[in-house]
């Protein structure tokens, strides 16, 4: 299973950025708890990780990696509200996304409330801080099993 993983703007900066909202972990600790989660499963997982505070670079990832990605795990951070092109990027992927917020979106401020992205998303996990992360590769493995069970 090769699985994508895509951290959107600012996401660099964790365990500094606002950490009232954000917690102290930083995006290495998230990284390290995703790649010690991949090797422990009883399945072959294969995890690609990114961060990028540019919505191009961001499109331009997801596309190259049409032919690898079997699943996505994105946190689009500010660009969930406002992009279309990372929204038809995932949309032409046609594999399985996963919405990621370590904030629950829907109790801050309204601007917050709309994403671009659900709709091309399988599940959107957000509100549980780093947790969010872990429970979306959990969820990830859960339904790339059961493709390869059902083909
Ligand atoms: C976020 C929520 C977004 O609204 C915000 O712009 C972020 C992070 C989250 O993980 O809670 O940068 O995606």
């Amino acid at each position: 299973m090769n699985i994508l993983v895509l951290h959107g703007p600012n996401l660099h900066l964790l365990g500094k950025r606002q950490p009232e909202i954000y917690g102290h972990q930083t995006l290495q600790d998230i990284n390290m708890a995703l790649d010690r989660q991949a090797a422990a499963s009883p399945h072959p997982i294969m995890l690609k990780i990114f961060q990028s505070n540019h919505e191009g670079e961001l499109v331009s990832i997801i596309g190259d990696h049409i032919d690898w990605a079997d699943g996505i795990l994105i946190n689009p951070a500010a660009y969930t509200h406002t992009s279309v092109a990372i929204r038809d990027a995932l949309a032409t992927i046609a594999v399985p996304v996963i919405e990621i917020h370590l904030s629950n979106i829907y109790a801050r401020e309204a601007f917050r409330h709309h994403s671009y992205i659900s709709a091309v998303a399988v599940g959107v996990i957000g509100g549980f801080g780093t947790h969010s992360y872990t429970l979306s590769l959990d969820a990830m493995i859960q339904i790339l099993q059961e493709h390869v069970h059902s083909t």
